[in-house]
């Protein structure tokens, strides 16, 4: 089965596959992501995220939408129902031999950055374009509307708006209007303080992707916070990562998820979780308590 969920005028899979861990550090080569693309697309999956800033140190920037362009160009299926979001206003640094994030929102280089995703992409007109954090040396109304410039030049389709507090999604709301479809947070079970975002964009009619929503591939969590949801599997027979996914759609019908991969097996693992349907008792248990579910960025 495969739930599908609306995008501003688009509709794609609840279950999308992010794409950054095919071409940050400890990715697996491009073969490998080149078939973990392939293998989410033949399961169906309709929506892929990359972004401009997703690259390691000796590679340059759009290593990553290169690779989701490589993989949509050398696939059989049809290449027009998959919606590619991608993302500007943020690079990366190495100089201190550990990669770090840097912000960009100068509205010059966004208008860049933009243009430079289409051209990459190899499309007149990207599906989903999201700022991708706010720069708190740029005013953000200022990003915004470089962002509008953006649609209004049809670089992008739709807008999205990432790492977005309930003020900033308001700015966004007032400068673009319907163009604003989507906001990407950080949202899973060690991480749930952006509910209030969640539930402004469900209030609004906005998409809310949540973004390393198995609690990221890079970072040590406390893996007691998914005690329950292991639990739950057992019941089900199934991984707790598809409990998550399940748990997350659930929060909303304008929810969507785009769990990362380095290899086939887990995205098709992942994209399960449109199967699992939970029962109000087990989401009441997976709800828990969210006082303490508040670690840091999982970068
Ligand atoms: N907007 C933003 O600022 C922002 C920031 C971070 C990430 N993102 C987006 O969010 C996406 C997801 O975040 P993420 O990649 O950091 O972390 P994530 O989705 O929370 O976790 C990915 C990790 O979970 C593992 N995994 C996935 N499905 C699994 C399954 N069914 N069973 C077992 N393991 C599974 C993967 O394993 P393997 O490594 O073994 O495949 C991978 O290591 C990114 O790819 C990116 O597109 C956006």
């Amino acid at each position: 089965m495969v739930i599908t969920r609306t995008i501003g005028q688009l509709t794609t899979t609840a279950v999308g596959l992010g794409c950054m861990p095919l071409s940050l550090e400890n990715n697996l080569g491009r073969d490998m992501g080149l078939q973990t693309i392939h293998a989410a697309l033949d399961a169906g999956c309709r929506h892929l995220d990359t972004a401009w800033a997703y690259y390691e140190s000796g590679k340059t920037p759009e290593a990553n939408e290169r690779l989701v362009r490589a993989a949509l160009e050398s696939w059989d299926g049809p290449r027009q129902d998959v919606l590619v979001a991608t993302k500007v206003g943020h690079n990366r640094n190495f100089t201190d031999g550990v990669p770090t994030w840097g912000q960009d929102g100068r509205p010059e280089t966004l208008l860049r950055q933009g243009k430079e995703c289409a051209s990459t992409l190899g499309v007149d007109t990207i599906d989903l374009l999201y700022f991708h954090r706010p720069d708190p040396k740029v005013p953000y109304d200022q990003s915004i509307e470089a962002m509008k410039t953006l649609a209004d030049e049809g670089v992008a389709r739709m807008i999205g708006i990432s790492n977005a507090s309930v003020e900033q999604i308001h700015i966004a709301r007032r400068i673009l209007g319907d163009r604003l479809v989507a906001v990407q947070n950080q949202f899973s079970p060690v991480y749930r303080s952006t509910q209030d975002t969640l539930d402004e964009c469900r209030r609004l009619g906005l998409a809310f992707v949540c973004w390393s929503s198995l609690g990221g591939y890079r970072r040590a969590v406390d893996a007691s916070k998914f005690e329950p949801f292991r639990k739950v599997a057992a019941a089900h027979g199934v991984s707790y990562q598809q409990v998550v996914l399940a748990w997350e759609l659930a929060k909303g019908p304008n929810v969507l998820v785009i769990p990362g991969a380095h290899r086939p097996a887990t995205i098709l693992d992942s994209l399960k979780a449109a199967d699992l349907v939970l029962s109000d008792e087990e989401l009441r248990l997976l709800d828990g308590d969210p006082a303490d579910c508040t670690e840091g960025d999982a970068r």
